[in-house]
C-alpha cells in the first residue's frame, strides 16, 4: 500500500475511532449553566442531567478530619463539596455571568476586556489563558465571564479526569470554533495528555502517535480554532513549555472586604434574604477575603436567622449564628486554630515541614498547602520559610500561644 493511502486509512480509522470513542466519552465535558449556548441536544436526557455538575464538583475534598476528639466540619473550606448538589446548585446559581455582575478583581477585568474587545474586533479567538490564585477567588467564575463575553460556548473539565491522552483528543475533535475549553486543576495534567496540549495550543493542530513499535505512525489532524483558560491553585508547579503557552497569565488576588461585602449583599438579593448593611459587613470581615467562604457563610447565618428569628439578618443574628460555628474576628475556625497550636505547642518558634503538619492535623499535605494555608500567610499568622513554616508573632498574639 502507498504511504498516502496507508496515511489517510489511518487518518480515516483515527477519526471512527475517535467518534466511538466520544459517545459515550463526551461526559468529560461539563457545560456550565454561564452559557446561553450550550450544545446538549445531542445527549440523552442522563447525560443533561449529568453535564450540568459544575467543574468544581470534581476539586478533591482532602481529608477533614483533625486531631482532636471530634471531626470538625469546616464552613469556611475553600473547596466545593462534591456530595452536596444543593450546595452546588445554590452556589451557582450566585455565580456571576458577566463583568457588569462580578465584583472585585478590577485590573484583571480591565486586562480581560481589553483582550476580548481586541479578539472580537479581529474576529479572531483570544490567546489562551492561565488563572491562577488560592481557591474560592473566582477562577471558574471568571472563565464563565469570558466565555460569556465573547459569545462562545464555555466546555468546562478538571485535569484529573483526564486520564489519558484519547481522553483529550476526544475532548479537541469536539470543540467548535471560537469554543473555551476550560481546565480546572491544570497543574495535575499526566505529562502524556500534557504534551497533546502543546501543538493544539500552539498551532491547533492534534498531533498523535497511532499504534505501537516499528508500526507507530504520527497522525496530525486539524483542530477548530479554540481558547483554552487553565486554572490553577499552583501556578509553580507547572511545566515551562505549558507555562509558555499562554498568551495571557493572571493571578487572581484575594478581595476587600468592602467587595466581600457587596458580593454578600448581592448575594443575598439573589437568595431573597434581608441582610443590614452592618450585618453583612460582619460577616464580610470574617469570610477570609473570599467569595466562596463569603456565600456559605451567608447561607449558614440565614438558616440561623430563619430558625432563631424572623429571617432579617441584623448584627446580633449574624454574630451569633459565628459564634456557633466557632468562627472568629479574623475568621479562623477551629481547624485553623488547631493548626496553628499544635504546629506553636510541638515545635515552638521552629519551622515545621509540610508533612509534619499533616501528619499533626491528619490532613492531607496538599490539604494544608491550597486550602488551610494561603489564607494564615496571606494574614501574616504563617511564615513561609525554606526549612519549613513558622507560626508568627500575630498569630501568637491572636490565639494567646
Ligand atoms: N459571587 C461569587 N464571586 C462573586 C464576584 N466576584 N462578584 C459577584 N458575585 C460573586
Amino acid at each position: 500500500m502507498g504511504t498516502k493511502k496507508w496515511a489517510w486509512l489511518a487518518t480515516r480509522r483515527l477519526q471512527v475511532a475517535l467518534l466511538l470513542f466520544n459517545s459515550n466519552r463526551f461526559s468529560y465535558l461539563r457545560n456550565s449553566t454561564f452559557s446561553a449556548h450550550l450544545v446538549i441536544a445531542s445527549l440523552t436526557p442522563a447525560q443533561q442531567k449529568r453535564e450540568f455538575i459544575p467543574t468544581d464538583a470534581m476539586l478533591p475534598l482532602g481529608a477533614r478530619c483533625y486531631n482532636t476528639d471530634m471531626a470538625i466540619e469546616r464552613v469556611i473550606d475553600t473547596s466545593l463539596h462534591e456530595d452536596d448538589s444543593e450546595e452546588r446548585a445554590v452556589e451557582y446559581s450566585l455565580r456571576p455571568t458577566n463583568f457588569n455582575e462580578y465584583i472585585g478583581q478590577r485590573r484583571l477585568k480591565t486586562n480581560l476586556k481589553l483582550a476580548i474587545e481586541a479578539a472580537r474586533k479581529r474576529n479572531d479567538v483570544m490567546d489562551h489563558v492561565l488563572l491562577y490564585g488560592p481557591p474560592g477567588l473566582g477562577k471558574t467564575t471568571m472563565a464563565g465571564v469570558i466565555a460569556h463575553e465573547m459569545g462562545a460556548n464555555f466546555r468546562a473539565t478538571s485535569a484529573p479526569s483526564i486520564e489519558k491522552a484519547g481522553d483529550l483528543a476526544s475532548i479537541l475533535t469536539n470543540l467548535a470554533d471560537g469554543d473555551i475549553l476550560f481546565i480546572d486543576e491544570i497543574h495535575r495534567l499526566r505529562r502524556a495528555v500534557e504534551e497533546i496540549l502543546y501543538s493544539a495550543m500552539e498551532d491547533y493542530k492534534l498531533d498523535i502517535v497511532i499504534g505501537k513499535g516499528p508500526a507507530a505512525r504520527s497522525v496530525k489532524l486539524d483542530l477548530p480554532r479554540f481558547t483554552l483558560i487553565g486554572a490553577t491553585t499552583q501556578a509553580g508547579n507547572l511545566a515551562g513549555p505549558l507555562r509558555d503557552r499562554f498568551g495571557h497569565s493572571y493571578r487572581l488576588e484575594y478581595y476587600a472586604n468592602d467587595d466581600i461585602q457587596q458580593i454578600i449583599e448581592r448575594s443575598a438579593n439573589i437568595l431573597n434574604t434581608k441582610i443590614k448593611p452592618e450585618a453583612a459587613k460582619l460577616l464580610a470581615e470574617r469570610s477570609r477575603l473570599t467569595p466562596r467562604i463569603a456565600n456559605r457563610l451567608l447561607k449558614r447565618v440565614r438558616d440561623y436567622a430563619d430558625v432563631n428569628g424572623d429571617g432579617i439578618i441584623d448584627t446580633p443574628t449574624a454574630k451569633n449564628a459565628l459564634d456557633m460555628l466557632e468562627i472568629d474576628d479574623l475568621g479562623l475556625d477551629p481547624a485553623d486554630r488547631n493548626m496553628l497550636t499544635l504546629m506553636y505547642e510541638k515545635y515552638g518558634d521552629k519551622p515545621v515541614g509540610l508533612n509534619t503538619i499533616a501528619a499533626l492535623t491528619g490532613d492531607e499535605a496538599s490539604t494544608i498547602e491550597d486550602y488551610l494555608e494561603p489564607f494564615l500567610v496571606q494574614m501574616g499568622m504563617i511564615q513561609r520559610t525554606p526549612r519549613g513554616r513558622v507560626v508568627t508573632d500575630i498569630a501568637k498574639r491572636h490565639l494567646g500561644l
